[in-house]
């Protein structure tokens, strides 16, 4: 590494220490330019991203369709409130409920994942007059006030105390336990159909079955959190709707990261029972659905259709899945497409290390044996051989 290369990476390292609040751990690179799979950094390094900047690069980094995108938009109106109509937002919205299962006939748009979540739970309990939310343990479904008291996951709640009252804990992929809870006064059911930052936990087809069976005999609202399954990431546009899912499609879908393949979007797909409903004012944002968002949301949308990356998330899983058999020290391989979590018999921190010495980015959980695959959608087979090369490496380093 040149002297000048090495000083350019300690001096940002250096300032964001300085003038940033300490709230992340972060990797020590600088990371400077991105193209398909590939973070370049400051320092002339190249590394295999397989985390995705956190499940947003769906698209990969900078797709050039979706900087034409938003390029031109900027160009054109960078902002508009709410309180215009806007081609952007029509084309953003037609899009995306095109996309979705056939129930979910309406959008509302917001910044992030936590707020989608706020929404949905704030239309559920408009909707049914009632106030508690049922989540699940190991589920995260953001950090303001009332996503937060619906994470039964780590140390999350307690960092959200005093927590919004009515949240109730049930166990995932155990139908007696929600049977059990879903009581009195309960609005809605929210899950993230995989159990992403838990280490990547599934349940069966069965599981969503009876959720909604459930949903329908008390009137709750059932609301996926597909914040991360969402867009692409598991082989379909969405985990609703899919076999894997039993074709069960919840009454709100939320959206996030991946939508806007890094401009901050976030969105509610809504089915027509609970969209009767919501009047003027009801849901607001001063943000959400801004021109800027909602091109990046179109650009999404169809880079994902015209590069074929579905079809490309379900070959090159197989593929890998294939591939890790040759390592023993991989136990079990969870998860669905592009969401994967493996399974170590041992801890996975010291992996997650070796990897990013030999330039593979991946990310740990809160299960220490499993590591996070959260790959753009444009993996493929090459890149899955680099990886197992160097996974091979770093176990036995
Ligand atoms: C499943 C899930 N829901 C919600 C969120 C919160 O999204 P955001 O960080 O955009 O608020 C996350 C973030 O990691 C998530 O993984």
């Amino acid at each position: 590494m040149k002297a000048e290369a090495i000083s350019k990476l300690q001096d940002t390292i250096a300032l964001e220490e300085r003038y940033q609040l300490a709230t992340y751990k972060k990797m020590p690179l600088v990371a400077e330019r991105g193209e398909g799979v590939w973070i370049f950094t400051s320092d002339g390094e190249k590394y295999l991203d397989l985390y995705g900047g956190h499940a947003v690069a769906g698209t990969g980094h900078s797709h050039p369709h979706v900087v034409k995108a938003i390029q031109a938009q900027a160009e054109r109106l960078m902002f508009y409130s709410n309180l215009v109509y806007s081609e952007a937002r029509a084309r953003a919205a037609e899009k995306l409920v095109s996309l979705a299962p056939a129930q979910l006939t309406k959008a509302f748009f917001c910044n992030s994942g936590t707020e989608a979540n706020e929404n949905a739970m704030r239309m559920a309990r408009m909707f049914t007059g009632r106030e508690n939310i049922i989540t699940f343990s190991g589920g995260f479904h953001g950090r303001t006030a009332d996503a937060i008291s619906a994470t039964f996951l780590g140390k999350y709640r307690e960092i959200g105390k005093p927590n919004v009252p009515g949240h109730i804990e049930a166990e995932f992929g155990n139908i007696d336990s929600v049977r059990l809870l879903a009581q009195e006064n309960v609005a809605a059911i929210m899950l993230e159909p995989i159990q992403s930052m838990a280490g990547v936990k599934t349940a069966p087809p069965e599981f969503f079955r009876k959720l909604r069976e459930l949903c329908d005999e008390r009137g709750i609202v059932l609301i996926f959190d597909e914040v991360q399954t969402g867009v692409g990431r598991t082989g379909g546009w969405f985990f609703a709707g899919s076999d894997a899912a039993d074709g069960v499609v919840p009454d709100v879908v939320t959206l996030a990261k991946a939508l806007g393949s890094g401009v901050p979007v976030g969105a509610c797909l809504v089915n027509e029972k609970i969209s009767a409903g919501i009047k003027e004012n009801d849901l607001g944002t001063t943000f959400g659905g801004g021109m800027i968002a909602m091109a990046a949301v179109t650009a999404t949308l169809e880079a994902i259709e015209q590069d074929g990356m579905l079809a490309n998330v379900k070959t090159t899983e197989a593929y890998l899945r294939e591939r890790l058999l040759e390592l023993p020290a991989v136990v079990a391989v969870h998860g669905r497409g592009f969401l994967l979590g493996l399974e170590f018999s041992d801890k996975a921190a010291p992996i997650h290390k070796a990897l990013l010495e030999r330039k593979i980015i991946t990310g740990t959980s809160s299960d220490p044996k499993v590591l996070r695959l959260l790959p753009p959608l444009c993996l493929k087979s090459a890149e899955v051989d680099l990886f197992v090369t160097k996974l091979k490496e770093a176990v036995s380093a």
